[in-house]
């Protein structure tokens, strides 16, 4: 007998297939939101959910569902929003999707950095708003990415993506993550045991380190002001990394001279002190918003359910 699987949010097309094909399987083609609530009480129904970022399973959450639940599969290489560890203790298996997302959202993460470096949104604002008069030599000057110091914090998948493409821009990369990665990961890439000498050394500072605990509001007014003045900030991984308050002061002093946002705490939503500011490239989340990517995730995420119910460990577990 097929298995009951709940895919929460509305997927493209190849994966409802996949999921039509292999489980009894509840699709959501109105994408309407889940409360945590609902998943509570949907558990009892279903031995398996693909769930997504926007899908919240704390603790006192996980510890209600009903025992027929056995695996979660979350449709994002971010897994904040489940509790893996109160999973693991009620004997629910999870999983995520690390692999699909990585070359999208370093493209954002470029994007980000091209469009900040270089003015990009007051250029489409001003068109926009009916302002451009004409070319004139000293409209909008930005400076190339070329010889700038990219610091990448989190050389995991990701930040290695990144690396690569800055490096055909003759970015110069630094890193800082935990601990040092092996040769084939730095390519070269000038380690920072930590993550002040690192800031020290970043024209441009990219993020690419997972939400926990630890990691909260770890860019905060300390650390943003060991960045060389003027230096580029851009967030493509979480919202609570950043302490928006203290980047907002910092765009409005100058110390930092242009911030590229894809990601929010809270969001959707955002710090209003962001709006006002000339100095922000801002995007609603999008980082992973390519049709190959948003494919990928979905096989990833149905690998760990297919992986569970055939007996076999996941493919892509985290507890
Ligand atoms: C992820 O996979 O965690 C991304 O944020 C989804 O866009």
């Amino acid at each position: 007998m097929k298995k009951r699987l709940l895919v929460t949010r509305r997927l493209p097309d190849e994966i409802h297939a996949r999921v039509a094909r292999d489980y009894e399987a509840v699709l959501n083609p109105e994408d309407r939101l889940y409360s945590t609530d609902d998943l509570v009480r949907l558990s009892a129904d279903f031995d398996a959910f693909l769930v997504c970022l926007t899908d919240k399973l704390p603790r006192g959450a996980i510890e209600q569902l009903a025992p027929r639940l056995k695996v979660i599969s979350t449709f994002s290489v971010g897994y904040e929003h489940v509790d893996a560890a109160a999973a693991r203790a009620k004997g629910i298996a999870v999983g995520n999707a690390p692999n699909g997302v990585t070359i999208a959202t370093a493209e954002i993460a470029m994007l980000l950095m091209l469009g900040a470096t270089r003015r990009a949104p007051e250029g489409e604002r001003m068109i926009a708003q009916g302002q451009w008069t004409g070319w004139t030599p000293m409209q909008l000057l930005g400076r190339r990415l070329d010889g700038k110091r990219l610091g990448i914090l989190g050389l995991g998948k990701i930040g290695q993506a990144v690396a690569k493409r800055a490096r055909a821009f003759d970015m110069l990369i630094h890193y800082h993550s935990r601990s040092r990665r092996p040769p084939g990961e730095e390519q070269g890439a000038v380690y920072h045991p930590t993550l002040e000498g690192m800031l020290a050394a970043s024209d441009v500072l990219s993020i690419h380190a997972p939400s926990t605990p630890e990691t909260r509001h770890i860019i905060n007014a300390r650390n943003l002001a060991l960045l060389p003045r003027g230096a580029l900030v851009i967030n493509t991984a979480r919202g609570d990394l950043v302490a928006d308050e203290d980047l907002i002061a910092a765009l409005k002093s100058g110390q930092v001279g242009y911030a590229g946002l894809d990601v929010f705490e809270g969001e959707p939503k955002h710090h209003p002190g962001y709006l006002g500011l000339d100095t922000v490239f801002l995007l609603p989340h999008m980082g992973t918003s390519a049709i190959e990517a948003r494919i990928d995730m979905g096989e990833e995420a149905l690998d760990n359910v297919d992986a569970y119910f055939a007996g076999r460990p996941l493919p892509h577990g985290v507890n």
